[in-house]
This record gives C-alpha cells, sequence and structure tokens, in this order.
C-alpha cells in the first residue's frame, strides 16, 4: 500500500480539518468509508494529512501490521502485512526512518534487520504477552537441559531471548523453518499453542514452552461451534495462537496476512476471522460484498498506537529502538536464517 503525497510539505502544527484537508484526503476516506463512520473523519483527517506531509519531509517509512485500526492500516500506512512480511520490508526499505505501527518486539525485529536506520515505535509500552513469557536465561536453561536440539523461536519475543536461539519463525512459515531443519527434535519458543498446531504438520518432536498470547487463548472450540449453528455457511479463518481445539474447528488456519489471502481468493459470503478485531475492519474495508462475523477481541498492546502518538513519533523522532549490540549480533543471526534459510551444521 502507497500513500501518495502531491500536496506541498505544511511544517505547521495544524489539525483543522479545513477544506483544504477534506480534500487532499478524501481518496482516503473512500477506502475506509464502509468501516470509519463519516463523523469521525474530520477528527482523523487532519491528522492523517500533517502525517503523510512528514513522512515525505524526512524519507519515512511506516509499516503497519494487520492489526492496525483502519485508519492507520489504510490511511497513513506505508507497507502493511503480517509480522513475517513486516520483516522482510524493515530489511529492504531505502527510507531514512521507520515508524513501527505495530508491537516493540516488530520494531525491534526491524532494527536488527537495518541497523542503520532510526526505528521509531510511537508506544514503548506496546509489548506482547508472549515476548513477556519468556526470558533468555529460560532459553539457556532449556538449550542445557536439552543439549544439541535447535531451538526455533517466534519473532513475537525481546532480542535477549532471539540471542540466546538457533532461528526464529513467524505464524507464517513455522511449518517451513521446522520441516528445513532436518533434524527430529527441536525447541519450539515461546507460544504452546503455534508449536503444537506446528506439531501436527510435521514429522519432528516438538518440546514446547508455555508462553500464551492474550488475545487468542480466549476464543474456544465451543465458540466456533455457536457460530456455527448462528450462522450456516460461514466460513472459520483462525490463527494458529489459537489452541488446537480451535483450529481443529475451523476451516483454515494461517498468519495474519495468511487470512486475508483466503479472503481475497476464495471470497466467502460470510466469514469469520478468529483474531484481533481491526483485522476484520481492515479486511471488509477491502470486501464490501462479503459479511463479516466479528466476535473479536482486542489487543491491548497493538491498540496502544494511534494517529496521536504515530503523528508524535514522527515530529519528535520518539521513541527510538535500540538493541545492545552483543545482544543485536548474535539476535540479527536469528531473524537473518530464517529469511535466508539455514539448517544446523550450517554456516
Ligand atoms: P502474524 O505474524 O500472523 O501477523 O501474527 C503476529 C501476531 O502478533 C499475532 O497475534
Ligand atoms: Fe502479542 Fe497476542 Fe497482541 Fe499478537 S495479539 S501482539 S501475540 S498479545
Amino acid at each position: 500500500m502507497n500513500v501518495v503525497n502531491t500536496v506541498p510539505i505544511n511544517t505547521s502544527r495544524d489539525l483543522r480539518f479545513t477544506s483544504e484537508v477534506e480534500q487532499h484526503t478524501a481518496h482516503l476516506y473512500a477506502k475506509v468509508s464502509k468501516v470509519i463512520p463519516e463523523v469521525e473523519w474530520p477528527i482523523f483527517a487532519p491528522m492523517i494529512h500533517r502525517i503523510n506531509h512528514l513522512k515525505a519531509e524526512k524519507n519515512a517509512v511506516i509499516l503497519g501490521h494487520n492489526y492496525m485500526t483502519p485508519e492507520i492500516f489504510h490511511c497513513v500506512a506505508d507497507f502493511a502485512g503480517d509480522s513475517l512480511a513486516l520483516a522482510r520490508h524493515a530489511a529492504s526499505t531505502d527510507a531514512d526512518i521507520i515508524v513501527m505501527a505495530g508491537v516493540h518486539f516488530m520494531a525491534e525485529t526491524a532494527k536488527l534487520l537495518s541497523p542503520d536506520k532510526k526505528v521509531l515505535i510511537p508506544d514503548m509500552d506496546a509489548g506482547c504477552t508472549l515476548a513477556e513469557s519468556i526470558t533468555g536465561e529460560d532459553v539457556r536453561k532449556l538449550k542445557a537441559q536439552y543439549p544439541g536440539v535447535p531451538v526455533v523461536t517466534y519473532v513475537n519475543t525481546s532480542a535477549d531471548v532471539k540471542a540466546e536461539s538457533d532461528i526464529c519463525c513467524t505464524s507464517g512459515n513455522a511449518v517451513e523453518i521446522i520441516e528445513g531443519l532436518g533434524v527430529p527434535r527441536v525447541i519450539m519458543l515461546p507460544d504452546e499453542y503455534l508449536a503444537l498446531n506446528t506439531a501436527k504438520k510435521v514429522k519432528q518432536e516438538i518440546i514446547t514452552w508455555k508462553g500464551r498470547c492474550v488475545v487468542h487463548e480466549m476464543f474456544t472450540a465451543e465458540d466456533i461451534r455457536v457460530m456455527r449453528t448462528d450462522h450456516p455457511g460461514i466460513v472459520v479463518l483462525a490463527h494458529p495462537e489459537c489452541s488446537p481445539e480451535v483450529i481443529d474447528e475451523a476451516d483454515y488456519s494461517g498468519s495474519t496476512s495468511g487470512m486475508a489471502g483466503y479472503v481475497a481468493k476464495y471470497k466467502p459470503a460470510k466469514v469469520v476471522l478468529v483474531t484481533e478485531c481491526s483485522m476484520s475492519d481492515n479486511v471488509a474495508a477491502e470486501h464490501p460484498d462479503i459479511d463479516f462475523v466479528r466476535p473479536c477481541n482486542l489487543c491491548p498492546f497493538m491498540k496502544k498506537i494511534e494517529l496521536s502518538n504515530i503523528l508524535t513519533s514522527l515530529e519528535s523522532d520518539q521513541h527510538q529502538v535500540l538493541i545492545d549490540e552483543a545482544v543485536a549480533v548474535r539476535a540479527r543471526v536469528s531473524v537473518e536464517r530464517m529469511l535466508t534459510g539455514w539448517a544446523p551444521g550450517s554456516a
């Protein structure tokens, strides 16, 4: 997604909904009119207009996760996607500044892959319960307990944890990464449900950790059965951070971009995305003919990112994501191996 700026840069912080702002943001409102009421647009539009000017002025790029609210996802993000796509984009962008409209581990991953760029996160408290569930010390203990067993670490972790790992994965490539290791046993951290769901698709034995996503652990298999009774014919798509019981009830399981891709490809008449709330809004904005049922849960960490703090972040270059170099050198290896491929015994 590219937001094209065709207007001169306005350096003042005038956030009134003027006719100029209305005119220059009309094409953006057209993208989100199905999910953002007209009455709310005068609040969003001036900030969107200012953010898009500042990006051009500072050669900054905004990377937006699929869980961002629609005014961020569709109106200021230059590139939007799942964790894997955001990491790939962070590695290849030629912008001077990356603003991560997502959570802290995503900003850290961007910094690992683009160490010479300024990486900003609008709110330092945009964390993740999975990232909080494990420390580098925990990984060292596990490695001592299972010597020689490779450690595959979900990107939803701190740089400290990545530094202790052999290779990273996301929900979009976990099966491929684990199969590619070519070993009979792996440790997969920290999401127990993602590990159990992946274990069903690979031949290897997987040693798990007890991390959980606060958003996805809330869904139950009974929720899905009730949904199918209430909405006959509904197609159920679920994120692999849900429990294996939920995944067993779903028609498809995949990363956030995997689910969006499924909707775009198969265009089900009625669908539910068993994941974070904003995801349905963002996909629904692009598919006005599809009926979305929305028994979603909010991620309190993703929701810390708003237009107002994105604007402050760009104006004041805050908050810069910095990683201790000794940690970064080792953590980068795990992330780069995920992107380029690796097997134990190779460099
Ligand atoms: P994706 O990589 O599928 O976007 O997932 C990230 C995440 O945090 C889901 O809760
Ligand atoms: Fe972490 Fe879950 Fe929020 Fe994703 S949805 S950032 S896994 S807490």
